[in-house]
């Protein structure tokens, strides 16, 4: 069974570079498709209260402990919604998530939005700071924040994020905050790294594909992790789950790597983060 490799967080977490995505996975066939990742060799699953599905995700992970793997092998992130930002709020829709996790400890827990209009992302990080503190969760960071968003927040904070989770694609290959975070030692996480799979019908990653006996999405995928990104590929059928993860026993050429950096164009499948509130 082929495992993802490691990446290490700023905290000396270890955490898979490639894991398994289940927003808009619908509750009841959750657990199933988790069961099926983790069958396949997944062991980081990414899931958020907004998605409605964290009962699925600890029915699997509970059934995969129960049947032997490790609990420390398996790595489940999840984030606190828009409307639970501020300290109190986010303190208690951790624990809501905990219950319906059914998980003794999380592995990371996201501010999903920064929400400038709300501002409440700082009281909402400080909470994140105190489970981490009290060792409820094991690495802490945020998702969808821009650059002025993290250096606002280190300002105001102690612990730096370990991940900042934003939309990353070839066509949105977000250069500058890649290197913002770099700079910061954040890792970056790409959300929709296919595009939702509307990239999987370029012209360029097509040819690329065929040439490579790889499908569309095993070269974009193989692109993410040569480009240093984490990241969490959603996927219905248990071949395409199995196919996604299957990119490490190939490269991606410095000549093709550079194809694909050109299709940057600034291109979101979903929101900018300034406009969600
Ligand atoms: N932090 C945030 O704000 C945020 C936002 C969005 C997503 N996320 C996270 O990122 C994860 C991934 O993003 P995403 O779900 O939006 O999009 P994605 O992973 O880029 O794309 C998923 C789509 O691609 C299709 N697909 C996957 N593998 C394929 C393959 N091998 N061949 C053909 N089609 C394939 C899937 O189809 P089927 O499902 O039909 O197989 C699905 O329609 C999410 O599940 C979630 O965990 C986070």
């Amino acid at each position: 069974m082929q495992l993802s490799p490691k990446y290490t967080l700023n905290n000396g977490v270890g955490i898979d570079v490639l894991g398994y995505g289940v927003y808009k996975v619908p509750a009841e066939d959750c657990a199933n498709l988790v069961a099926t990742a983790l069958d396949s060799g997944y062991r980081t699953v990414d899931t958020a209260a907004l998605y409605g599905n964290e009962e699925g995700v600890g029915t699997a992970i509970g059934n995969a402990v129960a049947a032997g793997t490790p609990r420390e092998e398996l790595f489940v992130t999840s984030k606190v919604w828009n409307t639970d930002q501020g300290y109190d709020a986010t303190l208690a829709a951790f624990d809501a998530s905990m219950e319906r996790l059914g998980l003794d400890y999380l592995d990371m827990y996201l501010i999903h939005w920064p929400c400038p209009a709300r501002e409440l992302f700082i009281p909402t990080y400080k909470a994140l700071e105190m489970l981490y503190r009290e060792g409820r969760v094991r690495a802490i960071g945020v998702s969808n924040f821009e650059a002025p968003h993290l250096h606002e927040l280190l300002a105001a904070t102690d612990v730096v994020p370990a991940v900042n989770q934003i939309e990353l694609h070839p066509w949105l290959a977000q250069t500058e905050l890649r290197a913002v975070h770099a700079g910061l030692g954040i890792a970056t996480q790409a959300w929709s790294p296919l595009a939702r799979g509307a990239i999987l019908n370029d012209p360029v990653l097509l040819e690329l594909a065929a040439r490579q006996g790889r499908s569309v999405a095993q070269i974009v995928l193989r692109w993410h992790v040569q480009s240093g990104h984490l990241v969490i590929p959603k996927a219905s059928s248990a071949e395409r789950i199995a196919a996604n993860l299957a990119v490490f026993d190939f490269s991606v050429s410095e000549t093709e790597m550079a194809a694909i950096d050109a299709l940057d164009r600034g291109q979101r499948s979903g929101s900018h983060p300034n406009e969600v509130n």
